[in-house]
């Protein structure tokens, strides 16, 4: 049985394979349409999500299976004081997969320990974020024709945000990555990220403080909101909140060919009036979300569609 905690859990050659899978999914959507019938999705939802939640919940729906779950910690037994071990092996019984976010690092690893069905991290706290990487890497596959030979802006909140850490992690596997981190001094990487993970792996990185340094050299740039969640005070999250904003004017910098990515939800640090852009990618973005969680629970589940 197999669980999903990082990307790094699937290699390269399994990740191109569940990709494929995605792509054959979004073409002909008819033929995955009752492959998982008889089968339920739990979603157990301890920190707030519309799209990852959704989107499972979709995606489990669109393969013909049924969902059930909690989407906040105070409507299940959490608030009553269960452990997350206790609490998956309840639903281990009730489920054939589960698919769980905690604002907790590493409490979704924790369940999978205890664990009969596939647990899948949504999100665990500032860590990772693997099903947006999964999401990510599809947005770019198909938008860009590669996952090579990219240089990539990562801009915003870098300290908190998982889904940088996650979508870090996947791409440096790839040949000819380079990444420009675009935040503000307070909100850079981790250095458990810039030592252990770009570093160590040799991997081209320049850090930068102002967008419009970056723009011109980027084929993706990927957007993120700043955690106010995971600040310890509020004046630092006001202080940071409108630090970037991304608008025509900085858009007219960027190649033609770029991209904009964002997992979202958006704040402040897309101007709507980017959105008409045909760059703009973010919205796409989200609809890849659901054909990549229908390729990984077949995966998962081991269900092979002819
Ligand atoms: C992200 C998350 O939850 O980390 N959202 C998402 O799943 N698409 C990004 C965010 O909340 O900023």
């Amino acid at each position: 049985m197999q669980h999903l905690m990082s990307p790094l859990d699937f290699s390269v050659e399994e990740l191109d394979k569940l990709l494929t899978l995605a792509n054959d999914i979004e073409h002909n959507p008819q033929k995955y349409a009752h492959a998982c019938e008889g089968k339920k999705l739990a979603t157990c939802f301890y920190e707030a999500s519309t799209r990852t939640r959704l989107s499972f919940e979709a995606a489990m729906l669109n393969l013909g299976g049924s969902v059930l779950g909690f989407s906040s910690a105070d409507s299940s037994s959490a608030s009553k004081g269960e452990s997350v071990s206790d609490t998956i092996r309840v639903i281990s019984c009730y489920a054939d997969i589960c698919a769980m976010r905690h604002p907790k690092e590493g409490a979704p690893l924790v369940a999978s320990q205890r664990s009969s069905i596939p647990v899948i991290n949504a999100g665990d706290g500032g860590h990772q974020h693997p099903t947006q990487t999964l999401t990510d890497l599809l947005t770019i596959r198909s938008l860009k024709g590669r996952l090579d030979n990219l240089t990539i802006g990562l801009c915003g909140d870098l300290k908190f945000g998982r889904t940088v850490h996650s979508l870090i992690h996947a791409l440096i596997r790839y040949p000819h990555i380079r990444f420009v981190l675009i935040s503000p001094e307070e909100l850079r990487v981790p250095s458990y990220i810039r030592e252990d993970v770009l570093e160590k792996n040799y991997i081209p990185f320049q850090e930068v403080e102002r967008l419009e340094d970056a723009m011109s050299e980027l084929d993706i740039l990927y957007m993120t909101r700043v955690q106010r969640e995971r600040f310890f005070n509020e004046d630092d999250y006001v202080r940071m909140k409108d630090f970037y904003i991304l608008n025509r004017k900085k858009m007219s910098l960027a190649k033609e060919d770029m991209i904009v990515m964002h997992p979202l939800p958006r704040v402040n640090e897309i101007s709507v009036e980017v959105d008409d852009d045909p760059r703009a990618a973010y919205f796409k973005q989200a609809q890849y979300g659901v054909y990549v969680r229908m390729a990984l629970i077949l995966t998962l589940l081991e269900v092979n569609v002819c």
